[in-house]
């Protein structure tokens, strides 16, 4: 497929331009800082966010603030920005989004040693979560009204190795989300579905069956790392709330 993937020179953008790819797919690239071989554009801008879609089979949508901030910085890119990227898919006629949502989206739910499912209502724990909350909604309508499927993935923790005891149980490794992200990308009927995003971490909070139904099937598994990060504080927000300390922001 010819992708087009937002924030490509983010964090989870540098992984996925590198592990997307040996997936079957092409990329073009785009964010608001450069990235080498990609367009620089800013999402808030109408004209420029339709001509980044123009052409593509779809979207991977890393784009906008990854961390809590002011409500207005996130309501720009984040809130508009993922309208203006749905508007220039409906007039491109783009028929696949790829949303990276996240755990901030439902961040006040307790652990409760439960797995907790991709259907647990929106609980955000900060304006940043809230804007998953409404990109989550957003690709609802979308779907509902023009035809546009979204898989949203509410992102655990995505970096090369898990970095704190909370991320033994939240990790996503860098090819499990390539994995992940494909299997949203080509597997069919979607409409409008939220998956839960991990890797097979023996800690794991989260169920991973809606995420499996799509073709997903996790390698990794965080607890490699364990010895060297320790041990939760049973009384931090980390073990109590799956937002961790965002609910503290
Ligand atoms: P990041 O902050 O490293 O990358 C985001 C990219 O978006 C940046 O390169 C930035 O320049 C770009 N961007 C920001 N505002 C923009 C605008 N107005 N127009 C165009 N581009 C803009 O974030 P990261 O970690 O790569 O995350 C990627 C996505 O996944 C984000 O949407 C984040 O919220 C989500 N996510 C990531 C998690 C993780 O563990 N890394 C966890 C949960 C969700």
């Amino acid at each position: 497929m010819h992708v087009l993937l937002t924030g490509a020179a983010g964090g989870v953008g540098t992984l996925l331009r590198e592990l997307l790819p040996p997936h079957g797919h092409t990329l073009r690239l785009a964010d608001l800082r450069p990235v080498e071989g990609g367009l620089t554009f800013d999402l808030r801008d109408t004209d420029a966010v339709r001509e980044a879609v123009r052409g593509v089979d779809a979207v991977v949508h890393l784009g906008g603030i990854s961390l809590e901030d002011s409500f207005a910085n996130i309501l720009g890119a984040n809130i508009q920005g993922t309208y203006e990227l749905y508007e220039a898919a409906r007039l491109e006629g783009v028929k696949r989004i790829v949303f990276a949502s996240s755990n901030h989206a439902v961040g006040y739910t307790p652990l409760t040693g439960e797995l907790i499912g991709s259907d647990t209502p929106a609980r955000p724990d900060t304006y940043y979560g809230l804007s998953k909350v409404f990109g989550e909604g957003l690709a609802s309508l979308y779907a509902d009204k023009h035809g546009i499927e979204t898989v949203s993935i509410r992102i655990g923790s995505c970096f090369a190795k898990p970095r704190s005891p909370r991320m033994l149980s939240t990790w996503l490794s860098p090819t499990d989300c390539a994995r992940l992200v494909h299997a949203a990308l080509t597997a069919p009927d979607v409409g409008h579905t939220v998956v839960n995003g991990i890797s097979a971490n023996t800690r794991a909070w989260w169920d991973l069956s809606t995420a499996r139904a799509l073709g997903y099937h996790p390698q990794d598994d965080a607890e490699i790392y364990a010895a060297e990060l320790g041990e939760l504080d049973p009384d931090s927000p980390d073990a109590t709330l799956l937002g961790g300390f965002f609910t503290t922001l």
